[in-house]
């Protein structure tokens, strides 16, 4: 048991993992706090992107994979450890793309709890979590920094639609958290929450109305497609 939580730490000496050494682009505080309390040793764990927060799943001591391109990143963390005695023989670093090593280094294993922070553009993260979240236990957590980013948002919108998974408290004002609660997946949209609402603003103005109906109307209520044929059908006679 550490005397100060390594959250308070962080907050007091934040590490310089990112750019060259010069800076700290670390989860916020609270998120960090709330990690810090929810990871233990027991617990399988994974995060795309390194920095505070694998500190802290080194000093939680959880059976930890960290992936970031950024080999600098995961000696400076390596170096805040040692000089602090937080052990790290449980942590194994995979200096790659995220996309790369989830589908090449990375043996897939049961996970506890996946922390989605790596690269933050489209469809990065939405990759990260896509190609973790079938190896997520049920019971499990993902955490999304940066959650009000369109390329993360869109992970975000579909897991509040889907009925296998459940939205936590959020950990702060930009990490959501969401629990998987059933392993089954939904292939089709059909019937699927997330696809209800038709975006048409790939085409030109005049011809979104039509387009809107036929989606919302015609293609979804064949009855009163049906009708509209007719109707057409007898104004041509
Ligand atoms: C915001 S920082 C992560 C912060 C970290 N969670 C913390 O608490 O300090 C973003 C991270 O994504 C990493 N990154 C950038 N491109 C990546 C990629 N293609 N795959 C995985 N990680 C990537 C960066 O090297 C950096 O470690």
């Amino acid at each position: 048991m550490r005397a100060t939580p390594v959250s308070d730490e962080i907050r007091r000496a934040p590490p310089l993992a990112h750019g060259g050494g010069r800076d700290y682009f670390g989860l916020e505080w609270s998120a960090l706090a709330w990690l810090e309390r929810t990871v233990d040793s027991a617990m399988t764990t994974l995060e795309t992107g390194c920095g505070a927060s694998t500190i802290v799943f080194a000093a939680a001591g959880a059976r930890h994979v960290t992936i970031s391109p950024d080999e600098g990143e995961h000696r400076r963390v390596l170096a805040y450890c040692a000089e602090r005695g937080i052990a790290t023989a449980a942590v194994r670093f995979i200096a790659e793309p995220s996309d790369v090593a989830l589908m090449g280094a990375w043996q897939p294993e049961p996970l506890d709890l996946v922390l989605v922070d790596g690269a933050h553009g489209f469809p990065f993260p939405a990759l990260d979590w896509y190609l973790t979240a079938a190896h997520l236990r049920v019971g499990g957590l993902v955490v999304l920094d940066d959650a009000y980013l369109p390329s993360v948002h869109v992970v975000v919108r579909f897991l509040r639609a889907s009925s296998s998974w459940e939205q936590e408290p959020a950990i702060g004002y930009r990490t959501a958290v969401f629990r998987k609660i059933s392993a089954e997946l939904s292939y089709d949209w059909i019937g699927s929450a997330f696809d209800q609402r038709p975006h048409f603003d790939y085409l030109p103005l005049r011809d979104r109305p039509l387009a809107y109906a036929r989606t919302l109307v015609l293609d979804r209520h064949p009855a009163i497609a049906s009708a509209a044929r007719r109707l057409l059908r007898t104004g041509r006679r």
